[in-house]
């Protein structure tokens, strides 16, 4: 994969039927930039599961390529393929429970393969092959499109706070809540950004951090306990988040700590904008409340990054994600527009 300054690329399909899913191994930044290969649909899930891949469109993308590794070597008839694409969809499904984009790619990978009843085995790979290609792309240029309708929102000077990493990393490419920034800087606006840590994994300090820096953004770290100082400063004209899922009522999960800063964000009168493509709606999930929460291990609370940080005996609780009840949000930035306020009827939009 070939990247530049503004635009990572963040996973790819090398080469025919016969290649391979090429990923930017996120656990190791920001100390090493390494791609990982695989050629393999378990290889992809554990990717998924430590999250060497990660964030919601970016599973998405992965889920689907993953699929494509699962029934390339399949020998057989179409009903082969298409048994063993049950398989895989069922397991691939199973890695994490949160990020609704990994429940939209393997049905939409699931549907094109239902549709396609005229085409043989050979031909059902090829046709897969290209739909997790399309998926990547649409991706892509989703966050593009993210970036044009937010962008207005930063003014001249601006500071802005994010949450987690919803940046390029996270995203085929651009991302979400940093596809604004990018296009405010690009447009030649002045702005400073400040990225939450994000405990335990530190998605904003390692992912953020340095994707920014890479594209020469102004960005500053923020530990999790310093957000509601640096909004009493007036430090902050504006919040913006990615989502791993919005309910059909507007609430929003996203990582663990990004409820708290819209509570903050509500108490000092700054407006909380959440970044999202429509593959990160979710029609079926009445509200927040019905929204899985992944739990993770207690390792990574408890050994965070070598060093033990809690005795090994206490117990740790470790949800992934939160969820900010749609009152809190003040718009919603898609692809197709801004939605404002965020209630059932405005969010059904975009479903049409
Ligand atoms: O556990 P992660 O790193 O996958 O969590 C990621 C997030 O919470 C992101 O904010 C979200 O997926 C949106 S990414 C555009």
């Amino acid at each position: 994969m070939t990247q530049n300054a503004t635009s990572l690329k963040t996973l790819c399909w090398c080469g025919g039927l016969d290649g391979y899913v090429e990923m930017i191994d996120q656990t190791l930044l920001p100390e090493k930039f390494e791609l990982l290969e695989c050629r393999d649909v378990e290889t992809v899930w554990h990717a998924i599961k430590r999250l060497s891949v990660r964030g919601a469109p970016a599973i998405g993308v992965a889920a689907a390529m993953g699929l494509v590794l699962a029934i390339r070597d399949t020998q057989g008839d179409r009903a082969a393929v298409m048994e063993r694409l049950a398989q895989a969809s069922e397991y691939l499904a199973s890695s994490r429970p949160t990020a609704v984009n990994l429940f939209w790619a393997i049905e939409r990978m699931n549907r094109v393969a239902n549709e396609s009843a005229d085409l043989d085995a050979e031909g059902l790979k090829n046709r897969l092959l290209e739909e997790a290609k399309t998926i990547r792309d649409e991706d892509a240029a989703m966050c593009r499109a993210i970036g044009e309708v937010g962008a207005p929102l930063i003014a001249d000077g601006a500071g802005i706070l994010t949450h987690c990493n919803a940046g390029g990393l996270a995203t085929a490419e651009f991302g979400t809540a940093l596809a604004p920034i990018y296009v405010a800087h690009a447009n030649g606006r002045k702005l400073r950004v400040f990225a939450d840590e994000t405990r335990p994994l530190l998605q904003g300090s390692r992912l953020t951090a340095w994707e920014l820096d890479r594209a020469g953004i102004d960005v500053t770290v923020l530990c999790d306990n310093m957000a509601a100082s640096a909004m009493q400063q007036g430090l902050i004209d504006l919040v913006i988040t990615g989502a791993d899922r919005i309910a059909a009522n507007g609430d929003v999960a996203n990582k663990i700590g990004t409820y708290g800063i819209a509570v903050l964000a509500n108490a000092h009168n700054i407006p909380f904008y959440v970044a999202a493509p429509s593959s990160t709606f979710d029609e079926n999930t009445k509200s927040g409340a019905d929204i899985p929460i992944e739990m993770r291990g207690d390792e990574e609370v408890r050994h965070g990054f070598g060093r033990q940080t809690a005795p090994d005996n206490v117990k740790c609780h470790c949800p992934a994600f939160d969820v900010t009840p749609a009152h809190l949000v003040t718009a919603l930035i898609t692809e197709r527009g801004m939605i404002q306020p965020v209630s059932t009827e405005t969010v059904a939009e975009v479903f049409k």
